[in-house]
């Protein structure tokens, strides 16, 4: 019970902090971003299920190009969801912008290397990426390309990213339409600092052609390292500079306007099992990775779990994060508490919006719900 008044203050203050950013630097900032994805695959989720009134941008995860053609090969069946996608949350939800991703964690990095190398290849994959967008109703694209391996190709996508700006102002005007949006999902951070080859990503082209870029957040540990257990999307992390708030930084450090940052936030946690199951904080020793598939369970999922098991929940003020363990299972996530104070956080910031990877993680809402909440800033200039 001391916990849970802990929570609450806590809660009161990160909402306090949000009503002073709000009260400052409203008026001329461009409408907030509250986003998220929507897998395809998504079983027993369709796009009907979907709260929209939480949201304003909801993206199609994911197409891919095909590797012969360079152009988005539909078939029926992906055809008929994409026209339900974009009916279904128009419908809904009018202000709703829909936007389809290209390419996503399990995509080939090396197709992309591919097209972005070359002129004739880059224009035939905008072109089709434009035809699929307007064929099916959509209001923008994302790009998410997981991830340019090499500076070389870091210069590439530069290219790809201007001439598919010039494409979709050029379309827009031909038919007469606001211009697709125009997006891409990033790495944390703006340079890929702990990678052997580093790399950049394309500063000076991301500020003129892109709407906003969306730095993913998390992922900062997996089970690719099954020895100790981890914050998977700190805020802060006072050994390293793998940290959302290092991440945010950077980008704002390299020149892009904190209105084109829309920040990564995760529906979903990341478990190891215990070396000792008293020793069972941030960076305790593990033996192995837990439940879920690949030791990543969602947020539901985390939340049955730590209820059936009655495992005990933390809240850590120092990364701001949460975790929870019972036994010798652990598990690092982020609950509203949390998500509320990165939110603060951004705003403070000044930060567009933020996104959630995946809608469907949190099927009772109660993230997503706080997270709109928490966001006051730009809501009266919401309204139509
Ligand atoms: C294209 O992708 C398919 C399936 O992923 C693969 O079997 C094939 O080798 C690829 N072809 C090329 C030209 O890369
Ligand atoms: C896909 O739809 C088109 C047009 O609606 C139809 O002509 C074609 O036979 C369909 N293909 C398959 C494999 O069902
Ligand atoms: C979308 O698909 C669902 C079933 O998956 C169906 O009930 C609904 O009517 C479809 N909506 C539209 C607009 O086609
Ligand atoms: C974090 O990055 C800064 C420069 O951006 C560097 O000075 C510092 O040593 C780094 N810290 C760690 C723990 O790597
Ligand atoms: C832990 O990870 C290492 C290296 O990836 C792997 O070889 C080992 O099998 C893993 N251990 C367990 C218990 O999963």
């Amino acid at each position: 019970m001391a916990c849970i008044k802990y929570y609450m203050s806590l809660l009161s203050m990160a909402i306090c902090l949000t009503t002073m950013a709000a009260t400052s630097s409203v008026l001329a900032s461009p409408p907030a971003v509250k986003a998220a994805y929507w897998p395809s695959s998504s079983e027993n989720f369709p796009p009907s299920a979907i709260k929209t009134s939480l949201f304003t941008h909801i993206y199609y995860a994911f197409l891919n190009p095909s590797n012969i053609t360079y152009k988005f090969e539909i078939t029926n069946s992906t055809a008929i969801l994409l026209s339900n996608f974009t009916t279904t949350l128009h419908h809904k939800t009018p202000m709703v912008k829909t936007l389809f991703s290209i390419g996503g964690g399990g995509s080939d990095s090396s197709l992309f290397a591919l097209i972005a190398s070359n002129p004739q290849s880059r224009k035939v994959f905008i072109s089709s990426a434009l035809e699929v967008a307007r064929k099916f109703g959509f209001d923008g694209l994302d790009l998410d390309w997981e991830f340019p391996k090499t500076p070389k190709e870091m210069h590439d996508l530069g290219h790809l990213f201007h001439e598919w700006r010039l494409a979709i102002d050029n379309e827009a005007k031909a038919t007469n339409q606001p211009p697709l949006l125009f997006t891409a999902a990033v790495y944390f951070s703006v340079d890929f600092f702990i990678d052997t080859i580093y790399r950049k990503y394309p500063v000076d082209s991301i500020i003129q052609n892109l709407d906003w870029v969306s730095p993913m957040c998390f992922d900062y540990h997996g089970s690719w390292d099954n020895t100790t257990t981890g914050a998977h999307a700190a805020l802060y992390d006072p050994t390293s500079n793998v940290s959302t708030s290092y991440g945010l930084k950077s980008w704002l450090r390299a020149g892009v306007p904190e209105s084109k940052l829309v920040m990564g936030l995760p529906l979903y946690g990341k478990s190891w099992i215990l070396k000792e199951s008293n020793s069972n904080g941030i960076g305790s020793p593990a033996v192995a990775i837990g439940p879920g598939e690949d030791g990543v369970l969602v947020f539901y999922e985390v939340e049955e779990f730590n209820k059936k098991n009655g495992a005990t929940v933390i809240y850590d003020l120092e990364s701001v994060s949460t975790y929870s363990f019972v036994g010798s299972t652990w598990i690092g996530y982020d609950d509203p508490i949390s998500t509320t104070i990165k939110i603060g956080y951004a705003q403070a910031l000044g930060l567009r919006g933020y996104f959630f990877w995946a809608v469907s993680f949190d099927h009772e809402w109660k993230i997503s719900t706080q997270a709109s909440r928490a966001w006051i800033l730009n809501d009266w200039n919401e309204t139509p």
